[in-house]
C-alpha cells in the first residue's frame, strides 16, 4: 500500500490522494450535497461518501436536478455509493458516474435496510459470494475510477468467511475497503466490534477504513489502536458534532484548522442557507428534520429541539423555532469546545 510522502497518514487509493484518512460515511438523507459542503467548509474530512444511489436508476437521473446527484466543487474527493445486485446494471451506472467527474464509486455490502431486502443489495447480496464477485469484477474492468466497497462483518461471526470475504474484494479489484464493525441487522445500541475489523486489516493489502460509533476524538483513537486501521469512517457522530472531523485531524494527524463557523448557531444557519441554495423548497424541510435528529442530540435539551423541528411544517416554522431555542439556551452550550474529548 502506497501513502503520500508529504502526510505520512495520507491514503493513495489508486489514482487518488486522500490527505486525511477520514471519511464522512454514505447516509441517506444527510450526506446530500448540503450535509457534505457544511461538512467540508468545516474541515479535516479526506472524502466524502454519497448517500447510497439505486443503479438501476442512475442512469436515468437529470444530474441538475436530481436531489441525489446535485453538488458543488468544493466537495471533493467524492465517492459516489451504489447498490445492486445484477452485474447487467454495472455498464450503465459507472458510464454516468464517469459522466458526472466521480472520483470513485463504492459499493454497498453492508446496509441491511428492509428496502434492499427486494432488491437483494447491500447487506443482502454480501451473502452470495459469487455475485459479489462478479459485480466487483465487471466494475474494475469497466473504469479506472477508485473503487471501493463497504462491507459488515457478516450474518454471524465466522473468521474465516470474513477474511476470504476481504481477500476477495482485494482480489476482485478493490481499492480500499470499509468495515462497520457489526453483524448484519445489528442495532446501533450494540458496540462495534472494532477489533474484528483488524482481522480485515491484517488479511489485505489495501487500505481499511474502520466505522462505527466513532463520536469523540477519544473514540477515534481507541478504535484506530484497536483495529489497527488506516483511517476512519464516520457517520452519525458527523453530524452530531459537525467539527469532529476538525478535531481528529488537528489531533491525531497534527492538521492546521482555524475555525471560520465557531458557535452550533452559525453552523446550523449555515446549514439552512446550504438546504435553500441546493435544493428545491418542498426538498429542504425533511433534510433538516434529519439534520436535527443529530444535531440536537448535543445539547441538554435537545430532545426539545428536535421535537420542535420534527412537528414543523414548513422552513419558516421549524427555523422561528431553533432560533427561539437558541434564545432559551445557555450561551456555553452554543460554542463548541476546541478539541472535546
Ligand atoms: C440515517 C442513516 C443513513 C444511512 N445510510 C447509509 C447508506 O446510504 N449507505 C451505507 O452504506 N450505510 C448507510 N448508513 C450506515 C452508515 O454509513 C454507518 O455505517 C453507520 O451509521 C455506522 O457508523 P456511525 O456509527 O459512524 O454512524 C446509514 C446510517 C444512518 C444512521
Amino acid at each position: 500500500m502506497s501513502r503520500d510522502p508529504h502526510c505520512p497518514a495520507g491514503l493513495k487509493i489508486r489514482n487518488l490522494n486522500i490527505s486525511i484518512p477520514l471519511a464522512l460515511a454514505p447516509m441517506v438523507g444527510l450526506s446530500h450535497t448540503a450535509g457534505r459542503s457544511l461538512i467540508q467548509e468545516l474541515g479535516g474530512v479526506g472524502m466524502l461518501y454519497t448517500e447510497m444511489l439505486a443503479a438501476k436508476r442512475l442512469p436515468h437521473e437529470n444530474a441538475e436536478i436530481s436531489p441525489m446527484l446535485v453538488k458543488s466543487p468544493i466537495e471533493k474527493p467524492l465517492i459516489y455509493q451504489i447498490f445492486l445486485a445484477d452485474e447487467s446494471l454495472v455498464e450503465g451506472a459507472i458510464v454516468k458516474l464517469e459522466a458526472l467527474d466521480a472520483d470513485g464509486v463504492d459499493v454497498n455490502l453492508g446496509c441491511p435496510a428492509p428496502q434492499l431486502r427486494r432488491s437483494g443489495s447491500g447487506g443482502f447480496l454480501a451473502e452470495d459470494r459469487q455475485l459479489v464477485a462478479r459485480i466487483i469484477r465487471k466494475i474494475r474492468l469497466s473504469t479506472e475510477m477508485a473503487l471501493t466497497a463497504k462491507i459488515r462483518l457478516g450474518q454471524k461471526l465466522d473468521q474465516e468467511k470474513f477474511i476470504d470475504f476481504c481477500k476477495m474484494l482485494e482480489y476482485e479489484g478493490v481499492d480500499l475497503i470499509t468495515v462497520h464493525g457489526r453483524l448484519h441487522g445489528e442495532k446501533f445500541c450494540r458496540s462495534p466490534r472494532w477489533d474484528w475489523i483488524g482481522y480485515a486489516k491484517k488479511a489485505v493489502n489495501i487500505p481499511v477504513l474502520a466505522n462505527g460509533g466513532i463520536f469523540s476524538v477519544t473514540d477515534a483513537k481507541r478504535c484506530l489502536e484497536v483495529s489497527g486501521a488506516d483511517g476512519l469512517m464516520i457517520g452519525r457522530g458527523a453530524f452530531e458534532n459537525p467539527w469532529l472531523f476538525a478535531d481528529i485531524a488537528v489531533t491525531l494527524y497534527g492538521m492546521e484548522n482555524e475555525r471560520q463557523i465557531r458557535s452550533r448557531e452559525q453552523l446550523f444557519y449555515r446549514y439552512v442557507e446550504l438546504l435553500e441554495a441546493r435544493f428545491r423548497p418542498e426538498r429542504r424541510l425533511g433534510r433538516l428534520k434529519q439534520f436535527i435528529h443529530y444535531f440536537a442530540r448535543s445539547f441538554t435539551f435537545g430532545h426539545q429541539l428536535a421535537s420542535s423541528v420534527q412537528t414543523s411544517h414548513n422552513m419558516e416554522e421549524a427555523v422561528g423555532r431553533v432560533a427561539l431555542f437558541f434564545t432559551q439556551t445557555d450561551p456555553s452550550e452554543l460554542f463548541f469546545d476546541p478539541i472535546c474529548v
